[in-house]
Protein backbone atom coordinates (compact mmCIF):
# COMPACT_ATOMS: atom_id res chain seq x y z
CA UNK A 1 0.00 0.00 0.00
CA UNK A 2 1.25 3.61 -0.82
CA UNK A 3 0.86 5.57 2.20
CA UNK A 4 -0.39 9.04 2.66
CA UNK A 5 1.52 11.67 4.15
CA UNK A 6 -0.25 14.23 6.31
CA UNK A 7 -3.20 15.85 3.63
CA UNK A 8 -0.89 16.31 1.23
CA UNK A 9 -1.47 14.33 -2.08
CA UNK A 10 1.38 12.30 -3.46
CA UNK A 11 2.90 13.29 -6.02
CA UNK A 12 2.27 11.20 -9.23
CA UNK A 13 3.97 10.59 -12.83
CA UNK A 14 1.75 9.29 -15.50
CA UNK A 15 3.80 7.67 -18.25
CA UNK A 16 2.20 7.65 -21.85
CA UNK A 17 2.90 6.83 -25.31
CA UNK A 18 -0.33 7.67 -27.40
CA UNK A 19 -3.59 9.30 -26.95
CA UNK A 20 -3.33 9.75 -23.62
CA UNK A 21 -7.17 9.36 -22.30
CA UNK A 22 -6.46 7.65 -19.74
CA UNK A 23 -3.78 10.46 -18.63
CA UNK A 24 -6.83 12.60 -19.50
CA UNK A 25 -9.39 10.64 -16.85
CA UNK A 26 -6.32 10.86 -14.21
CA UNK A 27 -6.15 14.17 -14.29
CA UNK A 28 -9.64 15.25 -14.01
CA UNK A 29 -9.21 12.55 -10.88
CA UNK A 30 -6.58 14.01 -9.52
CA UNK A 31 -7.98 17.72 -9.25
CA UNK A 32 -10.95 16.30 -6.91
CA UNK A 33 -10.83 17.50 -3.69
CA UNK A 34 -10.23 13.90 -1.73
CA UNK A 35 -7.88 12.30 -4.42
CA UNK A 36 -4.82 11.08 -2.91
CA UNK A 37 -2.65 11.77 -5.92
CA UNK A 38 -1.14 15.14 -7.58
CA UNK A 39 0.16 14.63 -11.48
CA UNK A 40 3.00 16.48 -11.41
CA UNK A 41 4.62 15.24 -14.47
CA UNK A 42 3.93 13.41 -17.40
CA UNK A 43 6.71 10.81 -19.19
CA UNK A 44 6.76 9.56 -22.67
CA UNK A 45 8.97 8.17 -24.92
CA UNK A 46 6.71 9.40 -28.02
CA UNK A 47 7.18 13.00 -29.18
CA UNK A 48 4.49 13.00 -30.87
CA UNK A 49 2.26 11.46 -28.12
CA UNK A 50 -1.11 13.19 -28.76
CA UNK A 51 -1.52 13.09 -24.98
CA UNK A 52 1.59 15.57 -24.28
CA UNK A 53 -1.24 18.25 -24.99
CA UNK A 54 -2.58 17.69 -22.00
CA UNK A 55 0.54 18.74 -20.36
CA UNK A 56 0.22 22.24 -21.95
CA UNK A 57 -3.53 22.64 -21.19
CA UNK A 58 -3.15 21.35 -17.38
CA UNK A 59 -0.03 23.07 -17.12
CA UNK A 60 1.62 20.01 -15.74
CA UNK A 61 5.42 19.36 -16.89
CA UNK A 62 6.10 16.94 -19.46
CA UNK A 63 9.26 15.16 -20.75
CA UNK A 64 10.27 12.56 -23.64
CA UNK A 65 13.08 10.24 -23.60
CA UNK A 66 14.23 8.39 -26.63
CA UNK A 67 14.51 4.63 -25.31
CA UNK A 68 17.15 3.42 -28.09
CA UNK A 69 19.60 3.27 -24.89
CA UNK A 70 17.40 1.66 -22.45
CA UNK A 71 19.23 1.46 -19.40
CA UNK A 72 21.10 4.92 -19.45
CA UNK A 73 17.63 6.71 -20.36
CA UNK A 74 16.13 5.12 -17.57
CA UNK A 75 19.15 6.25 -15.21
CA UNK A 76 17.77 9.62 -16.71
CA UNK A 77 14.35 8.74 -16.23
CA UNK A 78 15.03 7.95 -12.37
CA UNK A 79 17.25 11.30 -11.75
CA UNK A 80 13.82 13.47 -13.12
CA UNK A 81 11.08 11.19 -10.99
CA UNK A 82 13.66 12.55 -8.29
CA UNK A 83 14.05 16.10 -8.94
CA UNK A 84 10.20 16.16 -9.15
CA UNK A 85 9.65 14.46 -5.90
CA UNK A 86 7.44 12.03 -7.42
CA UNK A 87 6.46 8.74 -5.54
CA UNK A 88 3.82 7.13 -7.59
CA UNK A 89 3.54 6.10 -11.38
CA UNK A 90 1.02 5.59 -13.13
CA UNK A 91 1.86 3.82 -16.70
CA UNK A 92 -1.42 4.85 -19.10
CA UNK A 93 -1.29 2.85 -22.15
CA UNK A 94 2.81 3.59 -21.97
CA UNK A 95 4.07 0.96 -24.87
CA UNK A 96 7.66 0.17 -23.40
CA UNK A 97 8.78 -2.26 -21.35
CA UNK A 98 10.75 -0.65 -18.18
CA UNK A 99 13.60 -2.81 -16.81
CA UNK A 100 13.91 -4.68 -13.44
CA UNK A 101 16.67 -2.42 -12.57
CA UNK A 102 13.92 0.41 -13.15
CA UNK A 103 11.13 -1.78 -11.20
CA UNK A 104 12.75 -2.19 -8.32
CA UNK A 105 14.03 1.84 -7.66
CA UNK A 106 10.09 1.95 -7.36
CA UNK A 107 8.67 -1.43 -6.00
CA UNK A 108 5.38 -1.57 -5.09
CA UNK A 109 5.16 2.33 -6.31
CA UNK A 110 4.32 1.19 -10.16
CA UNK A 111 1.00 0.82 -11.49
CA UNK A 112 -0.76 -0.26 -14.91
CA UNK A 113 -3.59 -0.52 -16.84
CA UNK A 114 -4.43 -3.50 -19.40
CA UNK A 115 -7.12 -3.34 -21.48
CA UNK A 116 -8.19 -7.42 -20.74
CA UNK A 117 -8.66 -9.89 -18.06
CA UNK A 118 -5.64 -10.73 -16.73
CA UNK A 119 -4.37 -13.42 -16.67
CA UNK A 120 -5.57 -13.50 -19.95
CA UNK A 121 -4.09 -11.59 -23.16
CA UNK A 122 -0.63 -10.05 -21.80
CA UNK A 123 0.87 -7.98 -24.65
CA UNK A 124 -0.54 -6.25 -27.24
CA UNK A 125 -3.29 -6.97 -29.80
CA UNK A 126 -5.33 -7.98 -26.99
CA UNK A 127 -9.11 -7.23 -28.25
CA UNK A 128 -8.18 -9.42 -31.55
CA UNK A 129 -6.99 -12.50 -29.47
CA UNK A 130 -9.91 -12.14 -27.16
CA UNK A 131 -12.35 -12.03 -30.46
CA UNK A 132 -10.63 -14.27 -32.08
CA UNK A 133 -11.26 -16.92 -28.88
CA UNK A 134 -14.52 -16.42 -29.11
CA UNK A 135 -14.33 -14.84 -25.90
CA UNK A 136 -18.22 -14.01 -24.06
CA UNK A 137 -16.81 -11.14 -22.09
CA UNK A 138 -13.39 -9.12 -21.90
CA UNK A 139 -12.31 -6.10 -20.04
CA UNK A 140 -9.39 -3.98 -18.43
CA UNK A 141 -6.96 -4.23 -15.30
CA UNK A 142 -5.27 -2.06 -13.25
CA UNK A 143 -1.75 -4.01 -11.28
CA UNK A 144 1.16 -3.11 -9.80
CA UNK A 145 3.98 -3.57 -11.98
CA UNK A 146 6.37 -6.57 -11.29
CA UNK A 147 9.50 -7.40 -13.61
CA UNK A 148 7.56 -10.25 -15.55
CA UNK A 149 5.12 -8.46 -17.85
CA UNK A 150 1.65 -7.73 -17.31
CA UNK A 151 1.74 -10.25 -14.29
CA UNK A 152 2.00 -8.02 -11.14
CA UNK A 153 -0.70 -8.21 -8.28
CA UNK A 154 -3.87 -7.03 -9.36
CA UNK A 155 -5.39 -4.04 -7.87
CA UNK A 156 -9.06 -3.94 -9.94
CA UNK A 157 -10.81 -5.37 -12.80
CA UNK A 158 -14.00 -4.47 -14.89
CA UNK A 159 -15.59 -7.30 -16.79
CA UNK A 160 -17.28 -6.15 -20.02
CA UNK A 161 -19.70 -8.39 -22.19
CA UNK A 162 -18.44 -8.67 -26.39
CA UNK A 163 -21.51 -8.10 -28.23
CA UNK A 164 -22.37 -10.33 -31.17
CA UNK A 165 -20.66 -8.27 -34.19
CA UNK A 166 -17.89 -7.14 -31.82
CA UNK A 167 -14.61 -5.73 -34.07
CA UNK A 168 -11.39 -4.90 -32.35
CA UNK A 169 -12.61 -1.25 -32.69
CA UNK A 170 -15.99 -1.23 -31.14
CA UNK A 171 -14.30 -3.82 -28.03
CA UNK A 172 -11.19 -1.43 -27.58
CA UNK A 173 -13.55 1.61 -27.18
CA UNK A 174 -15.79 -0.14 -24.74
CA UNK A 175 -13.48 -1.52 -22.60
CA UNK A 176 -11.51 2.38 -22.91
CA UNK A 177 -14.78 3.81 -20.82
CA UNK A 178 -14.52 1.21 -18.37
CA UNK A 179 -10.87 1.67 -18.26
CA UNK A 180 -11.20 5.63 -17.21
CA UNK A 181 -13.23 4.82 -14.37
CA UNK A 182 -11.05 1.64 -13.02
CA UNK A 183 -8.29 3.37 -12.93
CA UNK A 184 -8.97 6.65 -10.56
CA UNK A 185 -11.20 3.55 -8.28
CA UNK A 186 -7.67 1.05 -8.28
CA UNK A 187 -5.84 4.04 -6.88
CA UNK A 188 -8.25 4.94 -4.02
CA UNK A 189 -8.24 0.96 -3.32
CA UNK A 190 -4.42 1.43 -3.24
CA UNK A 191 -4.40 4.22 -0.67
CA UNK A 192 -7.47 2.41 1.32
CA UNK A 193 -9.59 5.20 0.30
C1 LIG B 1 -5.39 1.71 -23.29
O1 LIG B 1 -6.39 0.86 -23.76
C2 LIG B 1 -4.46 0.97 -22.36
O2 LIG B 1 -5.09 0.01 -21.56
C3 LIG B 1 -3.55 0.29 -23.35
O3 LIG B 1 -3.31 1.27 -24.33
C4 LIG B 1 -4.45 2.13 -24.41
C5 LIG B 1 -3.97 3.56 -24.26
O4 LIG B 1 -5.01 4.46 -24.48
N1 LIG B 1 -2.35 -0.15 -22.73
C6 LIG B 1 -1.66 -1.21 -23.12
O5 LIG B 1 -2.01 -1.91 -24.06
C7 LIG B 1 -0.43 -1.51 -22.30
N2 LIG B 1 0.08 -2.78 -22.62
P1 LIG B 1 -4.85 5.97 -24.01
O6 LIG B 1 -3.49 6.48 -24.54
O7 LIG B 1 -5.99 6.68 -24.68
O8 LIG B 1 -4.91 6.02 -22.52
Amino acid sequence: MVKLTGYKKVKTAVFISGTGSNLRSLIKFSKIKNSPISINLIISNNPDAKGLNLGKINKIKKKVFNFKKKLKIENQILSCLKKHEIKLICLAGFMKILSKNFIVKFKGKILNIHPSLLPKYKGLNTHQRALDNNEKYSGCTVHFVNSKLDSGKIILQKKVKISKNETKVSLSKKVLVQEHKLYPKAILKVFNL
